[in-house]
């Protein structure tokens, strides 16, 4: 579409797809050729089109687009985003480990050792000892027979899914679930349905109603959930399931490095044996500071998975320095629970601030991920960009990606972060909170920038 060409409206769009219908009886008729040469533009592609209004709206109120903001060094407590250094609550780095010398250095020799790349899938084209090693550790956080190593968290879970469920199952999941979980539900062809967060007498009721129906049932939750900041009752589940016959895969992507004595997650922090959930998932990108994905649990599943998975069987395996490195991070975590007492030290630092301060933190445990809630969407992407203004980067968090009403401003909090950041971040945060709530919606959108 030209720059100056009008996105189509819905009407438009919706009036199109009625004169497609009204002529699809008759091939001759003029109209169709353009009805679907219309229809098989992606220019006219829904989401496009949805992106395009969202743009034109950012434009129109003058709000930066806050997606795609480009980073010039490594991303920690502090970043720098166009020339300026700034305090940083957009990245996951938990455990401050991004830039860390032993990390490099191993990444560094297994690169030189094995390459860029190991240029093929591990089935097919063999294995290196940095695999192993990396599922060893995996495996052992979870004291699990056996680890799979995916090339993307994402990934490794709509492949577990697609590989152990089907159209005879059934997949329970939280509403407020990773779209990971979403997806590879959707994807794998299993019947689905979702809870209301956390909510598990409706996890019992879904059961109690509809076990008999299906063959395997799964049960999908994450361990400490990235939008919200809060953890299921694992025990709870783990009896649920029991009761039920069905298997309990948990996603503790953001609870790993962050929860528990030693930070190896929600199981840890509850005090539930891991072995009691049948497949743990998450991610190497966040704690670990490396890039990839991982599924943790029993001989049998990670042998289906490493022979019929699609995202591991016709998938590149890690590249080398990518494994290392989180193989490393994992010694370091295990090595020096002080960081893990640190990032929750912290964490709580801002949490109770935060709420002295009289800001609304969710149902956020404190711990690791904290929510800043503010409600409206056109408010909180204000925030966002006066945050960013005064040299905060944080990332705004709207409808779809969480319920109407509940936008807000999400922080990520890491043992790098020092207290008087985390002061300074609160206090800026008090003060354009007041601001952007005290001006009225129509002021805000007409006047960014001069309030
Ligand atoms: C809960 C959860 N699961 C899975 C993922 C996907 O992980 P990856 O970044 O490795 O694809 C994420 C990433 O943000 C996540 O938050």
């Amino acid at each position: 579409m030209g720059q100056d060409e009008k996105p189509m409206r819905d009407s438009d769009y919706d009036s199109m797809l009625g004169r497609m219908s009204a002529v699809s009886s008759s091939a001759s008729r003029p109209g169709r050729a353009s009805a679907r040469q219309h229809m098989t533009s992606f220019e006219n592609h829904p989401l496009y089109r949805q992106m395009l209004a969202q743009r034109n709206f950012g434009s129109k109120v003058r709000f930066p687009d806050p997606h795609y903001r480009l980073h010039d060094g490594a991303a920690g407590a502090t970043t720098i985003i166009d020339g300026v250094e700034r305090l940083n609550f957009a990245s996951y780095d938990y455990l401050g480990l991004n830039r860390h010398p032993l990390i490099l250095d191993a990444a560094d020799r297994a690169t030189r050792t094995f390459g860029s790349s190991v240029s093929a899938s591990r089935i097919s084209a063999g294995e290196r000892r940095v695999h192993g090693d990396l599922e060893a550790a995996l495996a052992g956080l979870y004291e699990a027979d056996a680890a799979i190593a995916f090339v993307s968290g994402h990934a490794g879970v709509l492949s577990t899914l697609a590989t152990l469920m089907g159209p005879k199952d059934l997949i329970i999941f939280d509403a407020l679930s990773h779209n990971c979980i979403v997806m590879g539900a959707k994807l794998c062809g299993a019947a689905r349905r979702s809870f209301p967060h956390n909510d598990l007498d409706a996890v019992e009721s879904i059961l109690e109603d509809e076990r008999d129906r299906f063959e395997r049932v799964m049960i999908v939750t994450e361990g400490l959930f990235s939008m919200d900041g809060d953890c299921p009752d694992l025990a709870r589940l783990i009896d649920i399931k029991r009761r039920h016959a069905a298997v309990l895969m948990v996603d503790d992507a953001h609870g790993l490095g962050v929860l528990g004595a030693t930070g190896r997650g929600v199981f840890e922090q509850q005090g539930v044996r891991p072995s009691d959930v049948d497949l743990w998932v998450g991610t190497l990108s966040k704690a670990l500071v490396s890039c990839g994905g991982y599924v943790a649990a029993s001989h049998v599943i990670v042998d289906l998975l490493k022979h019929h998975a699609p995202g591991f069987v016709y998938s590149v395996g890690l590249p080398a320095g990518v494994a290392v490195a989180a193989t490393t991070a994992i010694e370091i975590m295990r090595r020096e629970p002080e960081r893990v007492a640190l990032v929750q030290a912290r964490s709580r630092a801002f949490f109770e601030l935060a709420r002295s301060r009289g800001l609304d933190v969710g149902t956020s445990g404190g711990l690791g991920i904290i929510p800043v809630m503010v409600g409206d969407p056109v408010r909180t992407v204000a925030l966002t960009q006066r945050l960013f203004e005064r040299n905060i980067n944080a990332f705004p968090v709207l409808p779809p990606g969480v319920p109407d009403g509940s936008a807000r401003v999400r922080f990520f909090i890491s043992a790098a972060h020092a207290p008087e950041q985390i002061d300074q971040a609160i206090s800026v945060l008090v003060e354009e909170l007041a601001a952007v709530q005290s001006i009225s919606l129509d002021h805000l959108l007409n006047s960014h920038g001069t309030v």
